[in-house]
C-alpha cells in the first residue's frame, strides 16, 4: 500500500496555520458551529482548496482508515450509489483516506467493481492525506486502530457543514463498523430543515413526517408561524412543552 509521509505530494497544507491546527489536535476540540479549517490537498480529481471546493453548498467530509480495506470499500461505494441524492439536496461530497492518489485511484477500480456501487463511477473526490496533515487538523484520529506501520489510522468520521462553512453536525464511528449512508441523508434533511424552520425533527423521524415546535417559540409565534397550527401532547407534568406541526417544508 503506497504511502508517503511527509511528502509534498498529497501533502495537506493548513492555511490557517498553527493556531487552528491547535485549536483542533484533540480529538472532539472541532465544535458544532466553528468555522471547520480550511486545508489544501491532492486529490483523484485533481488538487482542491477545502473551502474553495465547498463554496456556499452544504457539504459531507466523511473519512475512511486506509486504501484497500473492506469496510472502506464497500462505504465509498455507498456513497456512489447515494450520490444524486446528495446532489438532489445541493450537498457537496468528498471522501478521505491517509493514502497517496495514486493509491486511491488503483482503489476505485476495486470499489466500483463491488455491488455496493451498482455500477455507478466514483464521481466525487477522494482526498489524499498520506501525512495525515487533514486528519490531524479535523481531530480524525483513532489512536486504537494502527496500520502495519504502527501509525493510528483515521476513525471513520462524517462532518457536515453549512453553507457558511461551519460545522453543523459530526459522528465519529470506529474502524470496525461501516456508516449507514441512508442515516447521513435523513440527518441532512434535519439539518437543512431545521435551519430554514422553526422546528426540531424527533427520534426516528424523517422528510415529511411531524416535526416539534421549538422551545424558544411562544405559542403565539407558532400560532402565526405555522399554516397548519401546532397540537399539544398532553403529558404528567402539564407543562405542555411538547408541541407538534407538519414538516412545515411540505407546506
Ligand atoms: C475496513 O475498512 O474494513 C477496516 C479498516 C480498519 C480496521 C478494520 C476494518
Amino acid at each position: 500500500m503506497a504511502r508517503r509521509r511527509g511528502a509534498c505530494f498529497g501533502r495537506a497544507a493548513a492555511k490557517d496555520g498553527g493556531a487552528a491546527r491547535a485549536g483542533v489536535r484533540a480529538r472532539g476540540t472541532l465544535n458544532l458551529g466553528s468555522t471547520v479549517p480550511d486545508f489544501s490537498a491532492e486529490t483523484t480529481q485533481g488538487p482542491i482548496s477545502w473551502h474553495d471546493y465547498i463554496g456556499g453548498s452544504w457539504s459531507v467530509l466523511f473519512s475512511h482508515p486506509a486504501d484497500f480495506t473492506p469496510v472502506c470499500t464497500t462505504e465509498l461505494g455507498s456513497v456512489a450509489t447515494f450520490l444524486p441524492e446528495f446532489e438532489r439536496r445541493g450537498v457537496k461530497v468528498a471522501a478521505l483516506s491517509c493514502n497517496d492518489t495514486e493509491s486511491h485511484k488503483a482503489w476505485i477500480k476495486d470499489i466500483e467493481a463491488t455491488n455496493f456501487a451498482g455500477g455507478n463511477k466514483i464521481a466525487y473526490p477522494i482526498i489524499s492525506d498520506p501525512g495525515r496533515d487533514v486528519a490531524v487538523l479535523y481531530g480524525m484520529l483513532d489512536p486504537e486502530e494502527k496500520d502495519e506501520e504502527g501509525l493510528p489510522m483515521t476513525c471513520r468520521a462524517v462532518f457536515i457543514i453549512k453553507p457558511d462553512k461551519s460545522l453543523a453536525l459530526s459522528i465519529l464511528y470506529p474502524a470496525t463498523t461501516g456508516r449507514n449512508f441512508s442515516e447521513v441523508l435523513r440527518v441532512l434533511d434535519s439539518l437543512q430543515l431545521t435551519s430554514d424552520f422553526s422546528v426540531a425533527t424527533p427520534a426516528d423521524w424523517s422528510s415529511g413526517q411531524p416535526c416539534m415546535v421549538v422551545p424558544s417559540l411562544s405559542d403565539d409565534e407558532a400560532a402565526k408561524k405555522f399554516k397548519k397550527g401546532f397540537k399539544r401532547m398532553d403529558v404528567p407534568s402539564g407543562k405542555g412543552y411538547l408541541r407538534m406541526t407538519e414538516d412545515p417544508s411540505k407546506e
